[in-house]
């Protein structure tokens, strides 16, 4: 199996809908061992959600910007498995100001929470998982990025930031290749989740998706994007490091889509 024997950790499951809850559904059939992290008021959302699982799996507390929660997220990987193999990083938020059309006029700690959170901790999740992952000789670190080569509509600072995750996703393959680790992310088409649904106007991406994409994208179907997570995870990319997978049905590729047909 893909992923027979590896301990993963998957950040960012919140429903049954949240692309983390599919990768950790995948990986679990391809033989992984995982913990999930919940956060905040969604902790409990979380647990429930795991419970749909193959395998119900631990949950542990995770805000990522709290320094105090990701030291004990690491005490109790250390004394649970000794090792990680590998880690998702699906953690995005911006606030309402930094979203839906007000670039012009959101404040900057807004956008500091945007890159905060969404960018800047791909390197808190990966300085701190360091050890753990020296401990296993190496692994693989996937971070989930959206377009970020053009302007969207309402899209915003969290735009900026998936700018700043592909940066980050690069800096950091470039200072741990020396530990084996891969840093990677996948860049996914529109998929109906929680965070997707708090973009005022998201419909419109996957409108303008079912238009443009060469293969017909489903926003209900977030399998291919899980699958590739699980790839990049797995020993069977042994040498893609700082790079941006893309998952949108060839989207990125076509500038109009195809009306001839
Ligand atoms: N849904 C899409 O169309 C789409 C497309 C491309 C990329 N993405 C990215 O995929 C990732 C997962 O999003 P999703 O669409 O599955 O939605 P989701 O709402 O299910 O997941 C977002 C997660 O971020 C977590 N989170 C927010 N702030 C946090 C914090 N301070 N500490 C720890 N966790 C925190 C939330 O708890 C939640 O689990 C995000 O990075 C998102 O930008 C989504």
């Amino acid at each position: 199996m893909l992923l027979q024997d590896k301990r993963l950790l998957i950040t960012g499951i919140l429903t049954d809908d949240s692309i983390a809850w599919h990768v950790a559904r995948i990986a679990q059939e391809e033989g992984a061992e995982i913990v999930a992290t919940g956060f905040g008021r969604g902790l409990r959302i979380t647990e429930r959600s795991v419970q749909r699982l193959p395998e119900p799996c631990p949950v542990l507390e995770l805000d990522i910007n709290d320094p105090a929660q990701v030291e004990a997220l690491v005490a109790d990987l250390t004394g649970r498995w000794g090792r990680v193999d590998g880690a998702l990083h699906a953690i995005a938020y911006a606030p309402d100001d930094a979203l839906g059309g007000n670039f012009l006029t959101t404040p900057p700690e807004s956008a500091g929470t945007a890159f905060m959170t969404s960018a800047f901790s791909y390197k808190t999740l990966a300085v701190s998982l360091l050890p753990l992952m020296d401990a296993a000789g190496g692994g693989a670190l996937v971070t989930l990025d959206f377009d970020n080569t053009q302007a969207w509509p309402a899209y915003d600072w969290m735009g900026v930031a998936k700018s700043a995750l592909v940066s980050v996703t690069r800096y950091l393959a470039r200072d741990l290749g020396s530990h084996r680790i891969r840093v990677n992310a996948v860049s996914a088409g529109p998929l109906s989740t929680v965070a997707a649904k708090s973009i005022p106007g998201f419909e419109v991406f996957d409108r303008v998706w079912r238009e443009r994409a060469p293969l017909a994208w489903d926003g209900a179907n977030p399998d291919p994007v899980a699958r590739m997570v699980c790839v990049l995870l797995s020993d069977w990319a042994p040498m893609t490091s700082g790079e941006v997978v893309h998952v949108d049905g060839g989207f990125h590729a076509v500038a109009v889509g195809d009306e001839t047909g």
